[in-house]
């Protein structure tokens, strides 16, 4: 290879790699290296399939493009590295001869992000058109129930110390937990009141509350010190991180042995959110060992009225969710029997309205 050619491939974003006959690694850039978590060389002459824990998947789809000497596009692939990672890609094989036996030029592009763009662009433009049914439908509830209060606790007054009583306490308790539901689907809707806000503070109050709640949890800090304040709404970012503390909180309850939830704080660097890319942003990561999300409420996770447990109102995510989505941050999670992990991403400055 020209020096010009190998210089190109060093420097280019794209990852590449060339496989021999065997698809063992005869050529891999930096860009293929850092995406595959091959740290050193040794990669080169070893089968491709022995850096990836799902090899064999990918290993015959490469077999057919040898054979069959044509070209093939395989979208969204999911590819499991050693260190555990999954990542999901777009890749292209394309067959060559180099002397006598064939050869793959294989190009590999990561599109984690860009889903995750995806799914987040369609969650919020979902969430806007529920909320704002949910937003109608809660005040068509919420302009009675002033009055059936009333009139109950009128009532009550003329019937007074009578065995009647019981009946219009019922009323006016089963009001008042409507109007308290009512509330929570209607949301916050003052502007939020940004000032300096310190992350580390907002996890030390919720760490407390949830340790008084849940006294056998083991609530680990792996905190970076060195986050500067971010410019939010300290009241609402405490609420929005407490509900999915909590959820996690919850998710531990039940007869597990070591219930532990752990909190990561770092920062990241050029982080698109949308289609803003932000200079800085501010990543926690809320980490439960309980048994994970169930499946079939994955997808509509944070829409409102969700709900995996008997007594929850479904409303916790979707409040945590809008209240991220105000700071122009995003919500994600990755979950597992044993791991389940809720992301953060707030960026550190709001941008100017
Ligand atoms: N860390 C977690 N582990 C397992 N399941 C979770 C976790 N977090 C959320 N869930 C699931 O997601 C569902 C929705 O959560 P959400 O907070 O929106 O509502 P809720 O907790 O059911 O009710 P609310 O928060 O309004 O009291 C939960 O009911 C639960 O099934
Ligand atoms: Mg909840």
């Amino acid at each position: 290879m020209s020096e010009l050619a190998g210089q190109i491939l060093d420097n280019l974003n794209a990852a590449i790699l060339c496989l021999d006959h065997k698809l063992r690694i005869r050529l891999i850039n930096p860009s293929a290296q850092d995406l595959l978590a091959i740290s050193d060389t040794r990669g080169i002459d070893c089968p491709l399939s022995e850096y990836l824990l799902n090899g064999q998947e990918i290993e015959s789809v490469l077999f057919d493009a040898l054979q069959t000497g044509q070209p093939y596009t395989q979208r969204k692939a999911q590819l499991t590295l050693l260190n555990g990672n999954r990542i999901t890609v777009d890749y292209t094989v394309s067959p060559m001869s180099e002397g006598e036996w064939p050869m793959l030029t294989m190009e590999i592009q990561p599109i984690d992000r860009l889903l995750r763009i995806d799914r987040d662009e369609a969650v919020r433009i979902h969430q806007e058109t529920t909320q704002q049914m949910i937003r109608g439908l809660a005040h068509e509830i919420k302009n009675p129930l002033g009055g059936i209060r009333g009139a109950a606790q009128l009532l009550a007054d003329e019937l007074g110390g009578k065995d009647l009583d019981d009946y219009t306490n019922i009323i006016i308790e089963e009001t008042d937990r409507l109007r308290n539901l009512v509330d929570r689907l209607l949301g916050s809707n003052t502007l939020p009141n940004l000032q300096e806000t310190n992350i580390h503070e907002i996890l030390e109050r919720i760490c407390a509350l949830v340790e008084a709640e849940s006294p056998g949890l083991t609530i680990t800090r792996d905190y970076d010190p060195s986050i500067p304040n971010l410019t939010a709404d300290k009241e609402q970012l405490h609420q929005g991180i407490l509900n999915i503390v909590r959820n996690a909180m919850q998710a531990l309850t039940d007869n597990l042995v070591e219930p532990e939830i752990t909190l990561v704080t770092r920062t990241e660097r050029q982080f698109t959110i949308g289609t803003v890319r932000h200079r800085l942003v501010v990543r926690i990561d809320v980490i439960d060992n309980g048994p994970g999300i169930p499946e079939h409420l994955r997808e509509q996770l944070f829409y409102p009225m969700i709900s995996g447990r008997p007594n929850g109102t479904g409303l916790g995510l979707s409040v945590a969710h809008s209240i991220i989505s105000q700071h122009h941050g995003l919500i994600e999670f990755e979950s597992q029997p044993g791991c389940t992990v809720f992301s953060l991403i707030i960026p550190l400055e709001q941008p100017d309205e």
